[in-house]
């Protein structure tokens, strides 16, 4: 499974490549938004800005809403670094612009998937990447580890390509049941990838072998 960061954060997409483990980032204009990141020109930096951090994937959204409009910022965007992959929401004109991406060679996300059929569709337009949202489903009171396990299963017997995404990712137990249900990327918070290295029985472990190689030091 690959690990992507979720997170327009540079000092946290530093920290996660730093470890050695990260295959690309995904962002969003929620996410820039957060980062104080203002006006075309600056988002457009931070994307080559992450780009220029991150040797993967990094995911860059698309804010119309209509064919020609995705069409014309999905062009800018993937022309701006060599691994933007262009997000495009799950809608009419979106699938309708996936499949112009895929047919011109230009990588796709297609984000905010909430059910199997918006999968299917995705897949067939032949996004790159299809990305559920998990943690907003839990958030509702069902279960977003049944979306993945489900999409996994119908990618699966009907041959299709696309990667299942794994996204809004809340813990570290979301991780861990992607990996179980085969999710093919996690887009996780710095927080949950490093809650992946938390265990107190390590913690004590080490502690004694330190200690008893005061010992023989
Ligand atoms: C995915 O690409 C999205 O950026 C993200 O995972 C959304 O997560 P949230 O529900 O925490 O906003």
């Amino acid at each position: 499974m690959k690990f992507f960061i979720d997170t327009a954060n540079l000092a946290q997409i530093k920290e996660a490549n730093d470890l050695g483990i990260l295959d690309g980032v995904t962002t969003n204009p929620s996410l820039m938004a957060k980062e104080g990141i203002q006006g075309k020109d600056a988002v457009m930096k931070h994307y080559v800005d992450i780009c220029n951090l991150v040797d993967g994937d990094i995911s860059a959204e698309v804010i119309a809403t209509d064919f020609d409009g995705i069409v014309a910022e999905g062009k800018v965007l993937a022309a701006l670094h060599k691994n933007i992959i262009v997000k495009v929401p799950m809608i009419k004109d979106g699938i309708k612009a996936i499949k112009y991406f895929t047919d011109n060679g230009i990588k796709t996300n297609c984000t905010l998937i909430f059910s199997a059929g918006q999968a299917i569709l995705a897949a067939k337009a032949g996004a790159t990447y299809v990305s559920p949202f998990l943690g907003r489903i839990d958030d509702m009171g069902m279960d977003g580890i049944d979306l993945i396990q489900q999409i996994r299963h119908i990618y699966d017997i009907q041959g299709f390509q696309s990667e299942i995404l794994a996204a809004s990712i809340r813990n570290p137990l979301h991780i861990i049941k992607c990996a179980e249900v085969g999710a093919d990327v996690c887009t996780c918070p710095l927080d949950s990838i490093l809650g992946l290295l938390k265990h107190p029985l390590t913690d004590i472990g080490l502690a004694k072998f330190l200690d008893d190689a005061k010992k023989f030091a």
